[in-house]
Protein backbone atom coordinates (compact mmCIF):
# COMPACT_ATOMS: atom_id res chain seq x y z
CA UNK A 1 0.00 0.00 0.00
CA UNK A 2 1.13 3.46 -0.78
CA UNK A 3 1.76 5.98 2.18
CA UNK A 4 0.43 9.35 1.46
CA UNK A 5 2.88 11.79 2.87
CA UNK A 6 1.35 14.77 0.90
CA UNK A 7 -2.37 15.54 1.58
CA UNK A 8 -2.52 17.20 -1.75
CA UNK A 9 -1.31 14.10 -3.88
CA UNK A 10 -4.03 13.12 -6.95
CA UNK A 11 -4.19 9.94 -8.60
CA UNK A 12 -1.93 8.87 -11.13
CA UNK A 13 -4.44 8.52 -13.60
CA UNK A 14 -4.88 12.46 -13.41
CA UNK A 15 -1.52 13.29 -12.82
CA UNK A 16 -0.89 11.95 -16.12
CA UNK A 17 -3.29 13.70 -18.10
CA UNK A 18 -2.97 16.80 -20.18
CA UNK A 19 -4.76 20.00 -20.21
CA UNK A 20 -6.87 20.55 -23.19
CA UNK A 21 -4.73 22.59 -25.30
CA UNK A 22 -7.61 24.19 -27.15
CA UNK A 23 -8.99 25.19 -23.91
CA UNK A 24 -5.52 26.22 -22.87
CA UNK A 25 -5.00 28.48 -26.15
CA UNK A 26 -8.30 30.15 -25.55
CA UNK A 27 -7.66 30.97 -21.88
CA UNK A 28 -4.95 32.29 -22.29
CA UNK A 29 -6.39 34.60 -25.52
CA UNK A 30 -8.96 35.64 -23.17
CA UNK A 31 -6.16 36.77 -20.76
CA UNK A 32 -4.44 39.18 -23.37
CA UNK A 33 -7.67 39.86 -24.16
CA UNK A 34 -8.42 41.17 -21.02
CA UNK A 35 -5.39 43.50 -20.85
CA UNK A 36 -6.58 45.40 -23.65
CA UNK A 37 -5.03 43.59 -26.70
CA UNK A 38 -6.74 43.08 -29.54
CA UNK A 39 -6.95 39.69 -29.90
CA UNK A 40 -8.66 37.61 -32.71
CA UNK A 41 -9.71 34.31 -31.42
CA UNK A 42 -9.17 30.98 -34.15
CA UNK A 43 -8.24 28.82 -31.84
CA UNK A 44 -11.78 27.85 -30.45
CA UNK A 45 -13.98 25.15 -31.82
CA UNK A 46 -17.18 26.87 -32.11
CA UNK A 47 -19.84 28.38 -34.41
CA UNK A 48 -19.55 32.16 -33.94
CA UNK A 49 -23.80 31.58 -34.96
CA UNK A 50 -26.62 32.17 -32.46
CA UNK A 51 -28.51 29.19 -31.75
CA UNK A 52 -31.56 29.17 -34.16
CA UNK A 53 -34.44 30.90 -32.61
CA UNK A 54 -37.00 28.16 -32.26
CA UNK A 55 -34.61 26.34 -30.23
CA UNK A 56 -34.21 28.76 -27.97
CA UNK A 57 -38.55 29.37 -27.98
CA UNK A 58 -38.34 25.36 -27.28
CA UNK A 59 -35.93 25.90 -24.16
CA UNK A 60 -38.20 29.15 -22.91
CA UNK A 61 -41.07 27.03 -23.12
CA UNK A 62 -39.97 24.11 -21.38
CA UNK A 63 -39.08 25.95 -18.14
CA UNK A 64 -42.37 27.60 -18.26
CA UNK A 65 -44.26 24.44 -18.43
CA UNK A 66 -42.19 22.92 -15.60
CA UNK A 67 -39.30 20.46 -17.16
CA UNK A 68 -37.43 21.15 -13.80
CA UNK A 69 -36.73 17.73 -12.57
CA UNK A 70 -34.31 15.07 -12.77
CA UNK A 71 -34.85 13.40 -16.24
CA UNK A 72 -34.14 9.70 -17.17
CA UNK A 73 -30.28 8.90 -17.51
CA UNK A 74 -30.39 8.17 -21.05
CA UNK A 75 -32.22 10.78 -22.23
CA UNK A 76 -36.31 11.78 -22.52
CA UNK A 77 -38.19 9.40 -24.37
CA UNK A 78 -39.70 11.23 -27.38
CA UNK A 79 -35.51 12.94 -27.79
CA UNK A 80 -34.03 9.51 -28.30
CA UNK A 81 -37.37 8.56 -30.45
CA UNK A 82 -36.55 11.57 -32.68
CA UNK A 83 -32.74 10.98 -32.94
CA UNK A 84 -33.18 7.46 -33.29
CA UNK A 85 -35.65 8.76 -36.38
CA UNK A 86 -32.95 10.88 -37.97
CA UNK A 87 -30.54 8.81 -37.72
CA UNK A 88 -32.52 6.36 -39.89
CA UNK A 89 -33.50 8.53 -42.58
CA UNK A 90 -30.52 11.04 -42.93
CA UNK A 91 -27.82 8.44 -42.04
CA UNK A 92 -29.48 5.10 -43.11
CA UNK A 93 -28.39 3.87 -39.29
CA UNK A 94 -31.02 1.37 -38.42
CA UNK A 95 -31.66 1.92 -34.43
CA UNK A 96 -34.06 2.38 -32.17
CA UNK A 97 -34.63 4.67 -29.19
CA UNK A 98 -33.03 1.75 -26.92
CA UNK A 99 -30.60 2.50 -29.19
CA UNK A 100 -29.70 5.62 -28.15
CA UNK A 101 -28.20 7.77 -24.71
CA UNK A 102 -28.41 10.99 -24.26
CA UNK A 103 -25.54 12.87 -22.67
CA UNK A 104 -23.66 16.63 -21.58
CA UNK A 105 -22.16 17.12 -24.84
CA UNK A 106 -20.82 14.47 -27.46
CA UNK A 107 -17.59 14.44 -25.06
CA UNK A 108 -19.48 12.89 -22.78
CA UNK A 109 -20.35 10.15 -25.06
CA UNK A 110 -17.33 9.53 -26.40
CA UNK A 111 -15.83 9.56 -22.81
CA UNK A 112 -18.75 6.83 -22.16
CA UNK A 113 -17.95 4.52 -24.51
CA UNK A 114 -13.92 4.39 -24.29
CA UNK A 115 -14.52 3.96 -20.62
CA UNK A 116 -17.47 1.02 -20.92
CA UNK A 117 -15.58 -0.53 -23.48
CA UNK A 118 -11.93 -0.52 -23.21
CA UNK A 119 -10.08 -2.04 -20.37
CA UNK A 120 -6.69 -1.42 -18.70
CA UNK A 121 -4.22 -2.36 -21.35
CA UNK A 122 -6.19 -2.48 -24.25
CA UNK A 123 -5.51 -0.37 -27.42
CA UNK A 124 -7.45 1.94 -28.97
CA UNK A 125 -5.98 2.91 -32.68
CA UNK A 126 -6.30 6.80 -33.06
CA UNK A 127 -7.11 7.63 -36.91
CA UNK A 128 -4.88 11.47 -36.81
CA UNK A 129 -5.19 14.14 -36.77
CA UNK A 130 -7.14 13.62 -33.76
CA UNK A 131 -9.45 15.77 -31.91
CA UNK A 132 -7.44 16.58 -28.57
CA UNK A 133 -9.15 14.62 -26.32
CA UNK A 134 -9.25 11.04 -27.47
CA UNK A 135 -6.22 10.13 -26.26
CA UNK A 136 -6.73 11.71 -22.92
CA UNK A 137 -9.64 9.53 -22.55
CA UNK A 138 -8.33 6.72 -23.61
CA UNK A 139 -5.54 7.27 -20.54
CA UNK A 140 -8.80 7.52 -18.46
CA UNK A 141 -10.31 4.39 -18.92
CA UNK A 142 -6.13 3.01 -18.80
CA UNK A 143 -6.17 1.99 -22.39
CA UNK A 144 -2.93 2.54 -24.80
CA UNK A 145 -3.59 4.88 -28.00
CA UNK A 146 -2.24 3.63 -31.06
CA UNK A 147 -1.70 6.96 -33.31
CA UNK A 148 -2.00 6.39 -37.18
CA UNK A 149 -1.14 9.55 -38.72
CA UNK A 150 -2.23 10.78 -42.04
CA UNK A 151 -0.45 13.29 -43.71
CA UNK A 152 -1.51 16.64 -45.62
CA UNK A 153 -0.30 14.63 -48.82
CA UNK A 154 -2.96 12.02 -48.42
CA UNK A 155 -5.68 14.62 -47.07
CA UNK A 156 -4.70 13.74 -43.60
CA UNK A 157 -6.49 10.18 -43.95
CA UNK A 158 -5.12 6.93 -42.56
CA UNK A 159 -6.23 3.69 -45.19
CA UNK A 160 -8.06 0.42 -43.86
CA UNK A 161 -4.46 -1.62 -45.08
CA UNK A 162 -2.35 1.08 -42.51
CA UNK A 163 -5.51 0.46 -39.73
CA UNK A 164 -5.02 -3.62 -40.54
CA UNK A 165 -1.07 -3.33 -39.85
CA UNK A 166 -1.61 -1.55 -36.33
CA UNK A 167 -4.26 -4.58 -34.95
CA UNK A 168 -3.01 -6.84 -32.59
CA UNK A 169 -4.89 -9.28 -30.14
CA UNK A 170 -5.08 -6.39 -27.74
CA UNK A 171 -6.98 -3.72 -30.00
CA UNK A 172 -10.30 -3.02 -28.65
CA UNK A 173 -11.13 0.34 -30.62
CA UNK A 174 -11.11 2.27 -33.50
CA UNK A 175 -12.01 5.97 -33.48
CA UNK A 176 -12.14 8.75 -35.98
CA UNK A 177 -13.91 12.21 -36.42
CA UNK A 178 -15.29 12.67 -39.54
CA UNK A 179 -15.37 15.62 -40.87
CA UNK A 180 -12.23 16.04 -38.98
CA UNK A 181 -11.45 18.60 -36.19
CA UNK A 182 -8.72 19.53 -36.81
CA UNK A 183 -7.99 19.17 -40.75
CA UNK A 184 -11.70 18.92 -41.79
CA UNK A 185 -11.03 15.82 -44.21
CA UNK A 186 -13.97 13.42 -44.83
CA UNK A 187 -13.58 9.94 -45.58
CA UNK A 188 -15.45 9.03 -48.46
CA UNK A 189 -18.09 6.02 -48.44
CA UNK A 190 -15.44 4.13 -50.34
CA UNK A 191 -12.50 4.40 -47.87
CA UNK A 192 -14.94 3.57 -44.99
CA UNK A 193 -16.55 0.64 -46.50
CA UNK A 194 -12.94 -0.55 -47.01
CA UNK A 195 -12.54 0.06 -43.08
CA UNK A 196 -15.84 -1.45 -42.31
CA UNK A 197 -14.83 -4.51 -44.41
CA UNK A 198 -11.59 -4.81 -41.66
CA UNK A 199 -14.23 -4.46 -39.07
CA UNK A 200 -15.98 -7.70 -40.26
CA UNK A 201 -12.84 -9.17 -40.54
CA UNK A 202 -12.50 -8.44 -36.94
CA UNK A 203 -15.60 -8.49 -34.94
CA UNK A 204 -13.76 -8.00 -31.22
CA UNK A 205 -13.28 -4.64 -32.48
CA UNK A 206 -15.24 -1.72 -31.92
CA UNK A 207 -15.53 1.68 -34.36
CA UNK A 208 -16.16 4.87 -32.92
CA UNK A 209 -17.38 7.05 -35.23
CA UNK A 210 -17.50 10.44 -34.58
CA UNK A 211 -19.97 12.45 -36.68
CA UNK A 212 -20.26 15.85 -34.81
CA UNK A 213 -19.55 17.65 -38.16
CA UNK A 214 -21.65 16.13 -40.36
CA UNK A 215 -23.58 19.07 -41.19
CA UNK A 216 -20.83 20.77 -42.01
CA UNK A 217 -19.52 19.13 -45.05
CA UNK A 218 -18.91 20.99 -47.73
CA UNK A 219 -18.97 18.22 -50.67
CA UNK A 220 -22.88 16.52 -50.12
CA UNK A 221 -23.92 13.83 -47.23
CA UNK A 222 -21.64 12.49 -44.90
CA UNK A 223 -21.65 8.70 -45.25
CA UNK A 224 -21.66 6.50 -41.89
CA UNK A 225 -20.27 3.66 -41.42
CA UNK A 226 -23.03 2.45 -39.13
CA UNK A 227 -25.11 2.45 -42.02
CA UNK A 228 -23.04 -0.60 -42.92
CA UNK A 229 -25.19 -3.49 -42.18
CA UNK A 230 -22.78 -6.22 -41.65
CA UNK A 231 -20.90 -4.60 -39.01
CA UNK A 232 -23.63 -2.64 -37.41
CA UNK A 233 -23.27 -4.14 -33.99
CA UNK A 234 -19.95 -3.27 -34.20
CA UNK A 235 -20.23 0.61 -34.64
CA UNK A 236 -21.56 3.25 -32.17
CA UNK A 237 -21.83 6.29 -33.86
CA UNK A 238 -21.46 9.67 -32.37
CA UNK A 239 -23.27 12.78 -32.45
CA UNK A 240 -24.30 16.05 -31.13
CA UNK A 241 -25.66 19.61 -31.68
CA UNK A 242 -22.88 21.44 -30.60
CA UNK A 243 -21.40 22.71 -34.34
CA UNK A 244 -24.44 21.72 -36.42
CA UNK A 245 -27.20 23.71 -34.43
CA UNK A 246 -24.33 26.63 -32.96
CA UNK A 247 -25.09 25.27 -29.48
CA UNK A 248 -21.70 23.98 -27.86
CA UNK A 249 -22.99 25.80 -24.41
CA UNK A 250 -26.42 23.99 -24.10
CA UNK A 251 -23.97 20.45 -23.81
CA UNK A 252 -25.84 18.15 -25.75
CA UNK A 253 -24.55 14.76 -27.49
CA UNK A 254 -25.78 11.33 -28.16
CA UNK A 255 -24.40 8.18 -29.12
CA UNK A 256 -26.42 5.34 -31.32
CA UNK A 257 -24.61 2.04 -29.70
CA UNK A 258 -25.62 -1.28 -29.86
CA UNK A 259 -27.93 -1.89 -27.29
CA UNK A 260 -25.22 -3.80 -24.52
CA UNK A 261 -22.86 -0.40 -24.75
CA UNK A 262 -25.63 1.99 -24.93
CA UNK A 263 -26.91 0.12 -21.36
CA UNK A 264 -23.29 0.28 -19.92
CA UNK A 265 -22.55 3.54 -20.98
CA UNK A 266 -26.15 4.66 -18.89
CA UNK A 267 -25.44 2.49 -15.85
CA UNK A 268 -21.96 4.90 -15.84
CA UNK A 269 -24.07 7.63 -16.36
CA UNK A 270 -26.16 7.18 -14.13
CA UNK A 271 -23.41 6.71 -11.43
CA UNK A 272 -21.26 9.67 -12.58
CA UNK A 273 -23.44 12.94 -13.93
CA UNK A 274 -27.35 11.37 -14.47
CA UNK A 275 -29.58 12.57 -17.63
CA UNK A 276 -28.73 15.63 -19.38
CA UNK A 277 -30.01 19.38 -18.26
CA UNK A 278 -33.95 18.76 -18.99
CA UNK A 279 -34.16 22.29 -20.55
CA UNK A 280 -31.88 21.56 -23.05
CA UNK A 281 -33.04 18.50 -24.20
CA UNK A 282 -36.23 19.78 -25.29
CA UNK A 283 -34.31 22.55 -26.96
CA UNK A 284 -32.48 19.29 -28.89
CA UNK A 285 -36.23 17.62 -29.87
CA UNK A 286 -37.22 21.25 -31.41
CA UNK A 287 -33.63 21.14 -33.38
CA UNK A 288 -34.48 17.83 -34.67
CA UNK A 289 -38.21 18.50 -35.51
CA UNK A 290 -37.47 21.87 -37.45
CA UNK A 291 -35.68 22.15 -40.47
CA UNK A 292 -32.45 22.14 -41.38
CA UNK A 293 -32.13 25.57 -43.37
CA UNK A 294 -30.25 27.02 -40.25
CA UNK A 295 -28.01 24.47 -39.87
CA UNK A 296 -27.02 25.05 -44.13
CA UNK A 297 -27.22 28.63 -43.97
CA UNK A 298 -24.30 28.32 -41.54
CA UNK A 299 -22.65 25.80 -43.74
CA UNK A 300 -22.80 28.01 -46.33
CA UNK A 301 -21.01 30.59 -44.68
CA UNK A 302 -18.41 28.17 -43.68
CA UNK A 303 -18.08 27.75 -47.07
CA UNK A 304 -17.42 30.93 -48.30
CA UNK A 305 -14.94 31.60 -45.49
CA UNK A 306 -13.09 28.50 -46.09
CA UNK A 307 -12.21 30.09 -49.94
CA UNK A 308 -11.60 33.09 -48.21
CA UNK A 309 -8.97 31.51 -45.50
CA UNK A 310 -7.50 29.29 -48.37
CA UNK A 311 -6.43 32.34 -51.10
CA UNK A 312 -4.81 34.31 -47.92
CA UNK A 313 -3.14 31.55 -46.26
CA UNK A 314 -1.59 30.64 -50.04
CA UNK A 315 0.05 34.55 -50.22
CA UNK A 316 2.17 33.10 -46.96
CA UNK A 317 5.26 31.50 -48.09
CA UNK A 318 6.47 28.03 -47.48
CA UNK A 319 2.90 27.22 -45.73
CA UNK A 320 1.51 23.55 -47.30
CA UNK A 321 -2.13 24.46 -47.42
CA UNK A 322 -5.14 21.70 -47.61
CA UNK A 323 -8.59 22.08 -48.88
CA UNK A 324 -11.15 20.93 -45.87
CA UNK A 325 -13.90 19.46 -47.57
CA UNK A 326 -15.85 19.73 -44.08
CA UNK A 327 -15.89 21.60 -40.52
CA UNK A 328 -14.40 25.01 -39.72
CA UNK A 329 -10.56 24.30 -39.75
CA UNK A 330 -7.64 24.70 -41.65
CA UNK A 331 -4.55 22.79 -40.63
CA UNK A 332 -1.35 24.04 -42.74
CA UNK A 333 1.57 22.51 -42.41
CA UNK A 334 4.25 24.95 -40.82
CA UNK A 335 7.16 22.87 -40.95
CA UNK A 336 8.92 25.36 -42.67
CA UNK A 337 8.50 27.80 -39.73
CA UNK A 338 9.96 25.25 -37.32
CA UNK A 339 13.49 25.49 -35.96
CA UNK A 340 13.44 28.91 -37.07
CA UNK A 341 14.46 32.12 -34.41
CA UNK A 342 13.76 35.42 -33.48
CA UNK A 343 15.07 37.59 -31.12
CA UNK A 344 17.30 34.78 -29.72
CA UNK A 345 13.95 32.22 -28.97
CA UNK A 346 13.88 29.04 -31.24
CA UNK A 347 10.48 28.01 -32.45
CA UNK A 348 10.71 24.50 -32.16
CA UNK A 349 7.22 22.82 -32.16
CA UNK A 350 4.10 23.76 -33.70
CA UNK A 351 2.91 24.60 -30.01
CA UNK A 352 5.85 27.17 -29.61
CA UNK A 353 4.80 28.73 -33.25
CA UNK A 354 0.92 29.33 -31.95
CA UNK A 355 2.21 30.81 -28.80
CA UNK A 356 4.77 32.72 -30.44
CA UNK A 357 1.94 34.25 -32.72
CA UNK A 358 -0.10 34.58 -30.14
CA UNK A 359 1.98 36.84 -28.00
CA UNK A 360 3.21 38.90 -31.15
CA UNK A 361 0.10 39.69 -32.91
CA UNK A 362 -2.68 37.86 -30.72
CA UNK A 363 -4.35 35.49 -32.82
CA UNK A 364 -5.12 32.47 -30.99
CA UNK A 365 -5.10 28.80 -32.88
CA UNK A 366 -4.10 25.86 -31.54
CA UNK A 367 -0.11 23.64 -31.93
CA UNK A 368 -0.97 20.57 -33.74
CA UNK A 369 1.33 18.76 -31.58
CA UNK A 370 -1.65 17.58 -29.29
CA UNK A 371 -3.86 16.35 -32.23
CA UNK A 372 -1.15 14.14 -33.32
CA UNK A 373 0.34 16.49 -36.05
CA UNK A 374 3.27 18.22 -34.67
CA UNK A 375 4.25 19.73 -38.18
CA UNK A 376 0.85 21.87 -38.27
CA UNK A 377 -1.60 24.65 -36.61
CA UNK A 378 -4.87 24.45 -36.77
CA UNK A 379 -6.88 27.77 -37.35
CA UNK A 380 -10.67 28.00 -37.15
CA UNK A 381 -12.68 29.76 -39.76
CA UNK A 382 -15.48 30.05 -37.81
CA UNK A 383 -14.74 33.87 -37.64
CA UNK A 384 -16.31 37.22 -39.45
CA UNK A 385 -14.27 37.93 -42.97
CA UNK A 386 -13.54 40.83 -41.12
CA UNK A 387 -11.46 39.49 -38.77
CA UNK A 388 -10.20 36.31 -40.93
CA UNK A 389 -8.67 38.78 -43.06
CA UNK A 390 -7.28 41.00 -40.33
CA UNK A 391 -5.61 37.74 -38.90
CA UNK A 392 -4.29 36.31 -41.35
CA UNK A 393 -2.58 39.63 -42.44
CA UNK A 394 -1.12 39.27 -38.79
CA UNK A 395 0.37 35.55 -39.47
CA UNK A 396 1.94 36.43 -42.45
CA UNK A 397 3.69 39.86 -40.61
CA UNK A 398 4.65 37.72 -37.72
CA UNK A 399 6.13 34.50 -39.65
CA UNK A 400 8.23 36.87 -41.78
CA UNK A 401 10.21 38.24 -38.59
CA UNK A 402 11.15 34.06 -37.93
CA UNK A 403 14.68 33.56 -39.72
C1 LIG B 1 -14.39 16.00 -33.09
C2 LIG B 1 -15.17 16.46 -31.90
N1 LIG B 1 -15.89 15.54 -31.23
C3 LIG B 1 -16.60 15.89 -30.16
C4 LIG B 1 -16.63 17.18 -29.69
C5 LIG B 1 -17.43 17.50 -28.45
O1 LIG B 1 -18.55 18.25 -28.70
P1 LIG B 1 -19.60 18.62 -27.57
O2 LIG B 1 -19.15 18.02 -26.30
O3 LIG B 1 -19.64 20.11 -27.53
O4 LIG B 1 -20.90 18.04 -28.03
C6 LIG B 1 -15.89 18.16 -30.35
C7 LIG B 1 -15.85 19.55 -29.84
O5 LIG B 1 -15.00 20.35 -30.15
C8 LIG B 1 -15.15 17.79 -31.49
O6 LIG B 1 -14.44 18.69 -32.18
Amino acid sequence: MTTITNPQTLSTVVNSLAESETLAMTKKARELASQGNKVISLSVGEPDFKTPQHVMDAAKKAIDEGYHSYSPVAGFADLRAAIAEKLVKENNIKVTAENIVVSTGAKQSLANVIQAIVDKGQEVIILAPYWVSYSEMVKLAEGKSVILTGTIENDFKVTAAEIEKAITSKTRAIMYSSPCNPSGSVYTEKELREIGALLQKNPQIVAIADEIYEYINFEGKNFSLGSIDEIKDQVVTVNGFSKGFAMTGWRLGYIAAPKYIAAATEKLQGQVTSGTCSITQRAGLAALQGDLSAPLKMKEAYLRRRDLIIGLLKEIPGLKINKPAGAFYIFPDVSAYLGKSVNGQVIKTSSDLSMFILNDVFVSTVGGDSFGSPNNIRISFAASDENIIEAIKRIKECLAKLK
